[in-house]
């Protein structure tokens, strides 16, 4: 069957959310979708036509993201990837994901990323599982923190109103000196602020609290909600940490410490945070931090193999050749040679003997520092042709700190 493939109108939105909404199993009401549409650029959105029904959709937001080095790069941030059950496992994904590539190329984007449902399916697209999150709960009673930077700021609880005022700046600030971090436009905030109770798992709404140093400017906020529950006249709260945006380690130290100061709880726990956590290394007791859950968040597409690897900054001075399989964009297989230090890097196509050879999604595993080419070829998938290539190429790729995303799309 011949099916049309294509972005979608203002008027077929509200059907391509629906198809979304469906496939995800979550009822969108009219005010969403009217949300949804203010934060959409119709001519990203990918539909799958099958006569008037709208069977398959992906999407994708201009994202500014923050690669090692601390340089930003335009990326792709993959979304509303649905197929309708009907029209499963007959190649649509395959399909769609080609076009958005195309698109994405031709936008001059040299990275695609997303957040994958399920770990399996993205692979063959040449997206590599690029960081880890974590979740962790620590008991408060036992959380005392062994350092004390100095703290002479102030935190204050700050309403949504406030909220909306602050935290896009702080965050702003904070994503520019975080490798993984995304740019958050006007209309995400919104949708985020906007806090349905859906969203809210049991839990109460989303509080915000700031920390302010002494010269007056907000350095950090965390945002939680409480989960509330009393068994026989005692308080069992759990405070569920959605986010922590420090910085630096002042505000880092002042927030943690609020955290894990505020009354009548007997856990917190922190959602989505990176796995070299520095609470860990702040705790007088360490142990009591316990990583309860742990998965790949971001995965990474080299769209532009030069462009991307030449945008990056390196940990050491070196160079490298790979020669990358693509097998999904055949045009992008062949070798590069890459010339990189702290200061700037240059990659282009060579006919140089490759150093190591590796598929499309390793190479976007490894793109972050979140993984090693040691570890890859350890497991099989990497190969060494010059000795000693895949230290080298650990070295350069090496990122601090630790690549993390904390933003969901
Ligand atoms: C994931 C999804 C979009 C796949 O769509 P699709 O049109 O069935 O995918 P395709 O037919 O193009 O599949 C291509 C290949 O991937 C495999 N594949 C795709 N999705 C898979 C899944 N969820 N589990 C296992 N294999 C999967 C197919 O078996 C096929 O393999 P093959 O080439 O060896 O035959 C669809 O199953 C879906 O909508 N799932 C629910 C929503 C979701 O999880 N979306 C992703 C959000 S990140």
């Amino acid at each position: 069957m011949d099916y049309e493939i294509r972005p979608v109108t203002v008027e077929e939105y509200p059907k391509f959310a629906r198809t979304v909404g469906a496939v995800f199993g979550e009822t969108v009401s009219d005010e969403e979708i009217g949300e949804w549409l203010k934060a959409t650029d119709l001519t990203r959105t990918v539909a799958v036509f099958d006569q008037d029904d709208i069977v398959g959709t992906t999407d994708s937001i201009a994202f500014q993201f923050t690669v090692p080095g601390l340089q930003t790069l335009p990326a792709a941030g993959v979304t509303a990837v649905t197929v309708l059950p009907t029209h499963r496992r007959q190649g649509l994904l395959t399909t769609m994901m080609r076009y958005q590539l195309e698109d994405v190329r031709k936008r001059g984007e040299p990275l695609a990323i997303l957040l994958a449902s399920e770990s399996i399916i993205y692979g063959r697209f040449g997206y590599g599982l690029a960081t880890t999150q974590g979740t962790y709960q620590i008991d408060p009673r036992f959380a005392a923190l062994s350092t004390h930077p100095e703290q002479h700021g102030r935190l204050r609880m700050i309403d949504k109103a406030s909220a909306a005022q602050i935290l896009p700046d702080v965050y702003d600030r904070y994503r520019l000196l975080q490798p993984g971090a995304v740019s958050r436009t006007g209309s995400w905030w919104e949708r985020h602020l906007s806090d349905p109770p859906r969203h809210h798992h049991g839990a109460g709404e989303r509080y915000y609290v700031t920390y302010r140093n002494t010269s007056g400017e907000v350095t950090g906020y965390a945002s939680y909600r409480i989960k509330e529950n009393w068994e026989h006249g005692f308080p069992q709260n759990r405070l569920i940490l959605t986010q922590l945006i420090a910085t630096d380690p002042e505000s880092r130290t002042a927030l943690w410490r609020f955290c894990l100061g505020v009354d009548l709880v007997v856990m917190v726990e922190a959602e989505n945070f990176p796995v070299e956590e520095p609470l860990r290394w702040m705790l007088k007791d360490p142990r009591r931090l316990r990583l309860v859950d742990s998965g790949d968040f971001l995965w990474v597409r080299l769209v532009d193999i030069a462009a991307g690897l030449a945008g990056r900054r390196y940990a050491t001075e070196g160079q490298v050749v790979f020669e990358v399989e693509d097998a999904f964009c055949r045009e992008n297989s062949g070798r590069y040679v890459l010339e990189g230090g702290p200061d700037g890097a240059t990659c282009g196509r060579t006919n140089a003997a490759a150093d190591i050879t590796l598929r499309a999604a390793d190479l976007g595993a490894t793109y972050l520092g979140g993984v090693g080419f040691t570890t890859l070829a350890r497991a099989g998938r990497v190969t060494e042709q010059t000795p000693g290539a895949l230290r080298g190429a650990d070295a350069m790729f090496a990122c601090e700190p630790q690549a993390w995303c904390c933003t969901g799309f």
